[in-house]
């Protein structure tokens, strides 16, 4: 038996500012908008992939604990794309590693499928590009196809395999951070894949959620383009609104937001009305994310964290991709 392929891949969540709901293709996961991210250099997952030879099926560990078969799916898509391209019939053992509470809505499956994505690429013998490397972490879950850059990061939507993939954008604005207010670390009731397929399916908002969604994408890229802070933040704030309002009127309704989280959001705009950079954001869960400066990002935090000492309150910076931390083809 030969040496096995193994190679281990590092990357970091991202948090969505103009925001992804809902696919247009659920197998290879091509969204109805394009959205806009910024990746974080805190929380990175760690991820290993193993080739082995005469091994009939993969296998991963996450934090330790043995993955169910029904919960290896999109870890298996992405293997078996992963072996489609490198003429490979051989399977994989993966273990995962992650630094942020999994399925809480802070991102947890973009940085895992991002450092999947990369670390299966390397130990299958695959020298793909950037691009390549997103349209791969895309098939495990759309926003990971966002966590393979680092910055500030477009999800171009597409229309096929081809042409649905992230891309970094310039920002000549003052350097940007998040806080990240974690009212709970609980999985969350409906994932995020289920709540898009319910809210396509059932509600009527839907259509405009993304007709709508479109133009902030582009008015986000324009304010990215010029620096203007204020307005990016102030789209972040309506994308959030509108993502969770095509939720609400689902049937039946989806709810990840409590009224804890409104607290927050109410504080936000509070802190920023004396002169605070702060703009609040939330996704498939009730915790809320704030895009600030690295200059407001400590003044921020212990802000809120003087006002609401039960929520944990963590900060930030931005940072890169998704890298190679060890390995090569033939190690
Ligand atoms: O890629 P998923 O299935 O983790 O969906 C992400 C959806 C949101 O986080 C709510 C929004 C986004 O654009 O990240």
């Amino acid at each position: 038996m030969s040496t096995p392929m193994r190679a281990t891949a590092q990357a970091q969540p991202n948090i969505a500012l103009i925001k992804y709901w809902g696919k247009n293709d659920e197998t290879l996961i091509i969204p109805a908008t394009s959205s806009i991210s910024v990746t974080l250099n805190e929380f990175p997952t760690t991820t290993t992939v193993e080739v082995q030879e005469g091994v009939t099926h993969d296998c991963a560990t996450l934090n330790g604990v043995q993955l169910r078969e029904d919960e290896l799916g999109r870890i298996r898509t992405v293997l078996s794309r992963v072996r489609e391209l490198a003429g490979s019939t051989q399977h994989a053992k993966v273990t995962s590693l992650n630094t942020i509470p999994t399925a809480a809505g802070l991102a947890s499956s973009a940085s895992g499928f991002a450092a999947l994505a990369s670390a299966a690429a390397t130990a299958y013998g695959l020298d793909l590009s950037h691009t390549d490397l997103s349209r791969l972490a895309r098939r495990g879950s759309g926003s990971a196809s966002r966590s393979v850059f680092g910055g500030i990061v477009k999800w171009h939507r597409g229309y096929d395999d081809e042409t649905s993939f992230a891309q970094p954008l310039g920002w000549k604005g003052p350097e940007l951070a998040m806080v990240i207010g974690q009212l709970s670390t609980a999985r969350k009731a409906i994932s995020s894949r289920k709540g898009m397929t319910h809210t396509v399916a059932t509600s009527p908002f839907y259509q405009p959620w993304v007709e709508s969604n479109e133009h902030l994408v582009h008015r986000a890229e324009e304010a990215i383009h010029t620096g203007d802070l204020a307005t990016l933040g102030e789209l972040t704030e309506l994308s959030t609104m509108r993502m969770h309002a095509t939720m609400l009127g689902a049937e039946p309704p989806i709810r990840y937001l409590t009224g804890r989280s409104f607290d927050l959001f109410d504080a936000v705009a509070e802190a920023r009305a004396t002169g605070f950079t702060a703009y609040a954001t939330a996704d498939a869960g009730p915790n809320v994310k704030i895009l600030t400066t690295v200059t407001d990002l400590e003044p921020i935090r212990s802000l809120l964290a003087e006002q609401y000492p039960d929520i944990t309150f963590l900060g930030s910076r931005l940072g890169e991709g998704a890298k190679i931390t060890v390995g090569s083809a033939e190690s």
